[in-house]
């Protein structure tokens, strides 16, 4: 008698505007205790706005919310801890100075007998199980800034499962994940639900939704467009729901002409992190730079781009030697580095979107030390169309932005900065699936025009796709090379997992 059972959340009708924008237009949402319930949409559906609003984090207009069949009012993240509602972000909240345990359990620290002092050996323990129930291998005496990206989403996760939380909301939860950790949360959501506990899971990865999820809300353009079980649904059907239209997922790699060397590295090393790495990127060349997290590919983008020190080894760019020892000195080369963690290295939050997109290329926009205002709004307006940024104006500040819309104006700034050499590190991350093969075709018009392009991925698929040659890193090392040609998943694995 499923019809009896009273769902755990009900939001009904919900509304709510931004300046220029209509964020959610009526949009309801139900989910039953012990159900994993998947919210889909394109970048700027509306999914974190929603959430947010269950989590406490910001008001809605107009609407009402009922936690097991009784109304509330959520006006605070207290209110809405008090009432068994958890949430991991999509941008992470920890504080980076802080350890692992103090992050867990931040504002709920246990207490020591003496007034005022924290009981840490207690908080230690109680972390570590945390940990450990995650199954993932940390120690949780180490301050957050000192771990990997995926890492500190497995300490988010932890922070959120700490509490005796009754509806849980994950939002992009697998978005730096390795297939460990992933496999370790889907194993703790699995645990979770036979506690009764109800998940909301969003996720650009339609894969995950068949494997883990029971039912399926899709919102487009702030409005609830479907709600149904996930059984039976076929992909196409999720992605035609989600962006209203016919969508072919192909990745459209079309080759370039490939010139002359463009970067040149010999023996990069950083002790205990790389050990000799040689590799030549030529002009109109897409390589693809696969391997475990871990293994040494950011490392090896950011020794390249000057943001970390390196012990030995020599970069040229076009045949000749160059000094890098800073992001400043890479860009001067005609290097750009497109990064994952948009929050750290990508973007400047508070300002507009349009002096983000310029920022990197200032000499092209201003004349006679003059910045060309025109300029600038015409460059972003034209990102803005082709990437599809969903955005009221380019004046919009960048934080404003929904997650994977703000990836895209890391995208732009790369785009329009006039490098020759370009680095991506997960370019797609967290971007929508009618986005992606918009990004692709970016790709493929910079290696047209000459561009030499070094693509770090940890979805085969795209760098199969995508890359010309693919080379392979494992713990710190190149492990091999492949061409295009002879390049499969299983060879990639084997190269990836220490394989001969
Ligand atoms: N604080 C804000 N001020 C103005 N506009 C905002 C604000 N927060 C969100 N928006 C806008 O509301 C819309 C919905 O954003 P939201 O973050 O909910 O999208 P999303 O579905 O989570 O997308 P993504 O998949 O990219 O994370 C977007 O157009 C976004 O720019
Ligand atoms: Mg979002």
């Amino acid at each position: 008698m499923a019809e009896n059972i009273t769902p755990a959340l009900q939001m009904r009708n919900i509304t709510k505007q931004f300046p220029g924008v209509r964020a959610l237009d009526g949009v309801s949402l139900e989910v039953m205790p012990g159900e994993v319930h998947a919210l889909l949409g394109e970048n700027g559906a509306g999914k974190s706005t929603l959430m947010k609003i269950l989590a406490g984090a910001q008001p809605l207009d107009t609407g009402e919310i009922l936690i097991h069949g009784q109304t509330v009012h959520i006006d605070s993240p207290q209110k809405a801890m008090s009432l068994g509602i958890s949430i991991i972000y999509q941008e992470f909240n920890l504080a980076p100075s802080l350890s692992v345990a103090e992050n867990i359990f931040l504002g709920r620290e246990p207490r020591s007998i003496i007034p005022g002092m924290i009981d840490f050996k207690t908080l230690y323990r109680n972390a570590q199980e945390q940990i450990d129930r995650l199954r993932v291998r940390m120690d949780v005496h180490t301050p957050v800034a000192q771990l990997s990206v995926a890492q500190q989403q497995m300490v988010e996760v932890a922070k959120a499962t700490s509490r005796k939380s009754s509806i849980i909301i994950m939002d992009e939860p697998s978005a730096p994940l390795t297939d460990h950790e992933l496999e370790a949360l889907f194993d703790l959501i699995k645990r979770l639900k036979n506690e009764g506990v109800s998940i909301i899971y969003i996720s650009h990865r339609l894969e995950e939704v068949f494997e883990i999820c029971d039912r399926v809300t899709i919102m487009r353009d702030g409005r609830h467009i479907y709600t149904g079980e996930v059984e039976g649904l076929t992909r196409d059907e999720i992605v035609r729901y989600m962006v209203g239209r016919e969508l072919t997922e192909a990745i459209p790699k079309e080759t370039a002409p490939i010139g002359q060397p463009a970067l040149t590295v010999e023996g990069i090393t950083r002790k205990g992190v790389l050990h000799n790495i040689s590799f030549e990127l030529k002009h109109g060349e897409i390589v693809g730079l696969a391997g475990l997290v871990g293994s040494g590919r950011t490392e090896t983008a950011r020794a390249i781009f000057g943001a970390d020190p390196i012990d030995s080894g020599s970069i040229k760019v076009d045949g000749s030697t160059v000094r890098i020892r800073s992001p400043r000195d890479a860009i001067k080369n005609g290097i750009g580095l497109v990064t994952e963690d948009r929050k750290a290295q990508g973007l400047v939050l508070p300002m507009p979107i349009k002096q983000n997109t310029t920022l990197t290329n200032l000499p092209l926009i201003s004349r006679l030390g003059f910045l060309k205002m025109g300029k600038e709004r015409k460059v972003a307006e034209q990102y803005r169309t082709s990437l599809n940024i969903k955005t009221p104006s380019v004046e919009q500040a960048v934080k404003n932005l929904s997650g994977g819309n703000q990836q895209k104006v890391v995208l732009s700034k790369w785009l329009y900065s006039g490098s020759r050499i370009l680095i991506f590190d997960e370019p797609t991350r967290g971007i929508d699936v009618g986005a992606k093969s918009e990004i692709y075709k970016l790709m493929n018009s910079l290696a047209a025009e000459g561009c030499a392009i070094l693509m770090i991925s940890s979805e085969l698929p795209e760098i199969l796709g995508m890359s010309d040659r693919i080379l392979v890193m494992h713990e710190g090392s190149l492990a091999g090379e492949l061409s295009r040609e002879e390049a499969t998943q299983e060879k990639i694995m084997h190269l990836a997992t220490g394989g001969e």
